[in-house]
């Protein structure tokens, strides 16, 4: 019986090596361990065993039944890693790049700012940058804007609670004053902060979030982008205003576009314009006469406020919206899209 034993776990060990298939693996522990197996028969032996051999022998069997198992274990191991790698396929390489993520684009309106600003750095203007957050005064007053004036009124601006405005505006390094606190409603407030803080003669582009109290819908959003520019120097007049837009809407429209300067108001600039353009070149926005920025000549009011000499000094100043260009630059015909995070929709300008 020990040398049957023996023949046996010496049989198993000789044969699992050789096993690399499930099927293989289970007619061959049914050769040993099934109802007909050789380790089955050889047990049955055991009825034969001499009673004071019998302890000996057990021993002996459950040792051999304890190798065996161990072997059908590892085989079984083995035969499972080998599906497992059949079903991932080739080798992994883990000192591979990780497999093809498609690397991130910028935002649409993020690629417009840039454009913009390339543009204008180009004819030596430098950018500007200043708080969202404004008191009244930066944001209407210095820019010769009335109290009455119905920007003001709290149906179009966001006036905020006077104590938490005070602590963000003084992480800003400004005096908290008087005044109320708002949202700034435009970029214009860039203008103010600016020839405050500098010397003339001013070149800059001041690219920012500004918001008013709209209801959302397909052409306003109560959170939205400007980009204000403002010119200070000697003698400057509408020609120098228009020879820059102009050549600022051709570099991001193409050369086809025309422009006029139409008559408007704003209370810091005079005269004012609204400026359109018209091109052959739009897709479905060709050929129409739209309306991209508001602009005109600084108000002498607005030189006084901040303490320039406006007998000497003049300006102008021009402010447009940054999804506006956008929506024109790409036929986009809905402002929601750029705040939706959409990948469908962003992922056409990456
Ligand atoms: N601030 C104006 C607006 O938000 C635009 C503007 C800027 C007009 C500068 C004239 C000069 O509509």
């Amino acid at each position: 019986m020990k040398e049957q034993l023996e023949e046996i776990l010496a049989e198993v060990q000789k044969s699992v090596g050789e096993i690399h298939l499930r099927p293989a693996f289970e007619s061959f522990k049914a050769t040993i361990s099934g109802p007909k197996g050789k380790l089955t028969e050889a047990m049955k032996g055991m009825r034969d065993v001499p009673k004071e051999a019998k302890p000996a022998i057990g021993k002996l069997i459950n040792e051999t039944k304890q190798a065996i198992e161990e072997h059908y274990e590892n085989t079984l191991s083995r035969i499972e890693q080998a599906e497992m790698a059949a079903r991932l396929g080739p080798a992994i390489d883990p000192t591979l790049p990780a497999p093809d993520r498609a690397p991130g684009g910028l935002h649409p309106l993020t690629q417009t700012r840039r454009r913009v600003v390339d543009i204008f750095r180009k004819i030596g203007f430098t950018v500007a940058e200043s708080p969202e957050l404004e008191t009244e005064w930066f944001c209407f007053d210095a820019l010769n804007t009335p109290d009455d004036h119905p920007a003001r009124d709290a149906q179009d601006t966001l006036f905020l609670n006077k104590e938490t405005a005070v602590t963000n505006v003084s992480r800003h390094g400004d005096d908290p004053s008087k005044e109320a606190y708002v949202l700034r409603t435009h970029t214009s407030s860039v203008q103010i902060r600016t020839m405050l803080a500098e010397e003339p003669p001013l070149r800059i582009v001041a690219p920012g979030r500004v918001f008013r109290r709209d209801t959302v819908d397909a052409t306003h959003s109560a959170n939205f982008h400007q980009f204000e520019g403002l010119y200070i120097d000697r003698n400057v007049s509408v020609v120098d205003l228009k020879a820059v837009l102009d050549h600022f809407v051709r570099e991001i429209f193409g050369d086809k576009v025309e422009t006029r300067l139409r008559p408007s108001f704003f209370p810091f600039t005079e005269p004012s314009f609204e400026m359109d353009i018209r091109s052959a070149n739009l897709g479905k926005l060709s050929n129409k006469w739209m309306e991209i920025m508001g602009c005109g000549i600084v108000d002498p009011e607005v030189l006084k406020a901040v303490g320039i000499d406006s007998e000497v000094w003049s300006g102008y100043a021009f402010g447009m919206g940054i999804e506006r260009i956008a929506m024109i630059q790409h036929g986009i015909d809905d402002i929601r899209h750029f705040y939706q995070n959409d990948l469908r929709f962003l992922k056409q300008f990456a």
